[in-house]
């Protein structure tokens, strides 16, 4: 198998781990040769509910036996899509009230970013350095990141990147701004939250000129963070929320939800000013559906901060520099890129899922199933722990610049 999928299948880096996945349940990955690995990524954090939760899985089943796709997104009437984006309504606040779905978090991006431009009749918009917002063009257009972004030019115009958290940056948004797009807890930088209040100042900055706040919650949202949005924790409500990842519990969906005033305005003048073929495919939205569901109708939100306390309390180590991050969304840093990408190879062969971030090399992220037992993080953190041990013993060089 190994062959024919680095043979047939494109790939996104010259060495992929590679897994070769059987089955999975649960907080656990099986794999083809028989082992039983413990999941602490949670496909990059999109199983909040773990792998194939009962629910989930009873809810598609149904689906399945009714219909499956009948219509592009938005002519026909659909109950999983229009009883998700109900229930969404429910949880939300009062100007967050009109759902549009997609097929992923990128694509959601895209969405917004062209409702702001069509709701403000601007077209300048602001993203934050070190923010990771997907890889379509509008997304890839918000990131700063030349290495990533310079073979792939010219990207979507008039994007210019701030400083997250620097506050003297907000002078810059001006009445020519449509949009500020924040991550709220930034991923791929190493999971850096906002300080001193930084969201409500760009909001009231946006207010103030009449710009929009998009906040991308792709991967602090559906409860991640201990709260079912990571906003929900800063005292801000953002123009334009964008949400995707752990939504159906790991299955392809994405989403854009501002005013129905606002939202109104993409399906005239002109008509069709933004269409999907799948985007609120019945299937997904009822995995999605059950997922909310799930969610918000048992503690598992509300034990997150006692689990995120646990993860803590076990991950002592002389080379753990700072534990980064809120809720299950954590981030490990050692003193250089080495030591974090021997962790990840080590603790793969010893049956713990670990990954990357994406810019901040000196970082293991821990974003496992919501749904983790305490069981399972003792287990997974004692490996953990044994692994630096070794790196510590022996990988002395390591360890020393
Ligand atoms: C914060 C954030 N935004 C956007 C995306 C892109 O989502 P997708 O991969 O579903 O397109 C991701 C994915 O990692 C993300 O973490």
């Amino acid at each position: 198998m190994k062959n024919d999928f680095l043979t047939f299948q494109a790939q996104t880096t010259p060495h992929p781990l590679a897994v070769e996945v059987a089955s999975a349940e649960g907080s656990f990955i099986y794999t083809t040769d028989g082992k039983k690995h413990l999941d602490f990524v949670a496909g990059v954090s999109a199983c909040g509910l773990g792998h194939r939760n009962p629910k989930v899985l009873k809810a598609v089943k149904k689906q399945l036996d009714k219909y499956w796709h009948v219509m592009v997104y938005g002519e026909y009437i659909q109950e999983p899509s229009v009883e998700l984006a109900k229930l969404l309504a429910q949880f939300l606040p009062k100007n967050l009230q009109k759902t549009y779905l997609v097929n992923s978090g990128t694509e959601a991006i895209d969405g917004a970013m062209k409702l702001a431009r069509r709701a403000t009749g601007r077209s300048q918009i602001f993203a934050a350095k070190n923010a990771y917002h997907g890889n379509s063009y509008g997304a890839l257009s918000l990131m700063d990141y030349q290495e990533r972004t310079e073979v792939f030019k010219p990207l979507v115009g008039n994007i210019t990147h701030i400083e997250f958290n620097n506050e003297t940056c907000l002078s810059q948004i001006t009445r020519s701004t449509a949009a500020v797009v924040l991550e709220t807890i930034q991923g791929g930088a190493g999971f850096i939250e906002p300080q001193n209040n930084y969201l409500e100042k760009v909001k009231n900055r946006c207010k103030e000129v009449g710009a929009l706040l998009i906040l991308d919650e792709i991967q602090p949202g559906f409860g991640r963070t201990g709260k079912l949005f990571g906003f929900m924790h800063y005292q801000v409500v953002p123009d334009i929320l964008v949400i995707g990842k752990g939504m159906a519990s790991g299955l392809p969906i994405g989403a854009f939800i501002a005013s129905a005033k606002m939202m109104d305005l993409l399906s005239d003048k002109p008509k069709l000013g933004h269409i999907t073929t799948f985007g609120g495919n019945p299937v997904i939205s009822s995995a999605a559906l059950a997922t909310l569901q799930e969610l918000t109708s048992t503690d598992i939100i509300e034990l997150i901060p006692a689990k995120e306390q646990l993860f803590k309390k076990l991950l002592k180590h002389e080379l753990i520099k700072e534990i980064r991050g809120k809720g299950l969304m954590l981030a490990l840093l050692f003193q250089n890129a080495e030591v974090a990408n021997e962790l990840v190879l080590m603790a793969k062969e010893k049956q713990l899922i670990l990954f990357w971030l994406l810019f901040e090399k000196k970082a293991v992220r821990i974003s496992p199933p919501l749904t983790i037992s305490e069981e399972e993080i003792h287990l997974g953190c004692s490996i953990i722990i044994e692994c630096l041990d070794e790196i510590n013993e022996s990988k002395t060089s390591l360890i020393v610049n």
